[in-house]
């Protein structure tokens, strides 16, 4: 069975650090985002087909002779086809019923039920629903008796249909695949699904977390999530606070590093306290304080630094 992986985007909101990496291929808890959602894809998913534009060439090179226990497709688009288009682009490559993932969210959904409940009900499509607090920002699913029968854009206050808002994970019927236009910028949320709801369209909601890591602010969270029960219980150079990662091949002396830290490899640190923040490889510094802030590849911090994204094409404060 097959999962396609939606990683062609261009990142924007992660800018400049998606400028030299290309969003899926940024790390969270040390592996980058998108082989940590190939590599949790339940077993009945034996192929995962990746759908890209933006970072082609970096997403071949780091699959060519990787083995992560999961055929790896690579399907190039030449131009952004968006959601829908993409998964058109790939049609060729799936045999039945298929999962489809945005790559940049992290979640709790547990894709076996979700799969268990998309063959009973015999759905055309379903579709991961995450209850919101405030739906006003988002897109809701009118929802009843498990279907989806309308969508509302950005509902006033007051007027909701629901708080369900779509989580970005679906499981298709090669029949929506085919209702998709080929060669086109299509989104499937606004193009697609909206002429299926009220025929088959079902949803499944979810509780736990959704994390989109598509922001700086929330990029920090999905890699604090990430940690889960792998973090780093003591480390001979650094004094640990909290939920921590340090990976091997980094060197750290006399320094205080937690909560909420993630430390990837070659990194460099000496006298230096970290709290909340993602430092990427090959990232060096003496004696300064980093606080909720994602640091690298490849710098060297000289000033103590909060609340900022500093990367080799420039900095943001968030
Ligand atoms: P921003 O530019 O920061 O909004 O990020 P993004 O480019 O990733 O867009 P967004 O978060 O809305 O996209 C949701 C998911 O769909 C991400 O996993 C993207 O990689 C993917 N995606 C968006 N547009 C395209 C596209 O045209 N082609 C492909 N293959 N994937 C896309």
């Amino acid at each position: 069975m097959e999962a396609i992986i939606l990683v062609g985007g261009f990142g924007t909101r992660l800018r400049p650090l998606t400028l030299t990496v290309p969003k899926p291929l940024l790390p969270l808890a040390n592996i980058p985002m998108v082989e940590r959602m190939i590599r949790n894809l339940p077993e009945i998913f034996d192929t995962a087909i990746l759908a890209v534009n933006y970072g082609l060439n970096d997403m071949r090179k780091y699959f060519e002779g990787r083995d992560i226990g999961k055929k790896v497709i690579i399907v190039p688009e030449e131009e952004p086809l968006g959601t829908g288009g993409a998964m058109r682009n790939c049609i060729d490559y799936v045999t039945g019923t298929t999962a489809v993932f945005n790559g940049d969210v992290v979640s709790s959904i547990n894709l076996n039920e979700m799969l268990e409940q998309h063959i009973k009900t015999k759905a055309k499509g379903t579709l991961a629903l995450w209850k919101v607090k405030d739906p006003s920002r988002f897109g809701v699913v009118e929802f009843s008796n498990g279907e989806i029968l309308q969508f509302q854009e950005k509902p006033e206050k007051g007027s909701e249909l629901s708080n369900l808002i779509n989580a970005g994970t679906y499981l298709l019927e090669l029949e929506i695949l085919e209702m998709i236009p080929p060669n086109q910028k299509i989104s499937i949320e606004r193009d697609i699904y909206p002429k299926v709801a009220g025929n088959g369209l079902h949803g499944f909601p979810f509780e736990g977390y959704f994390i989109d890591s598509g922001t700086p602010e929330s990029y920090l969270e999905a890699n604090f999530k990430s940690i889960g029960n792998n973090g780093t219980a003591s480390h001979t150079g650094a004094s640990i606070r909290g939920s921590v990662m340090i990976h091997e091949d980094a060197k750290l002396e006399h320094c205080i590093i937690g909560p909420n830290v993630i430390i990837g490899p070659k990194v460099k640190l000496e006298k230096c306290v970290i709290r909340n923040s993602v430092i990427l490889s090959n990232v060096n510094s003496y004696g300064t304080v980093i606080e909720d802030s994602i640091i690298g590849p490849n710098i060297q911090v000289k000033n103590d630094i909060k609340q900022n994204l500093i990367s080799p094409e420039g900095k943001i404060a968030f």
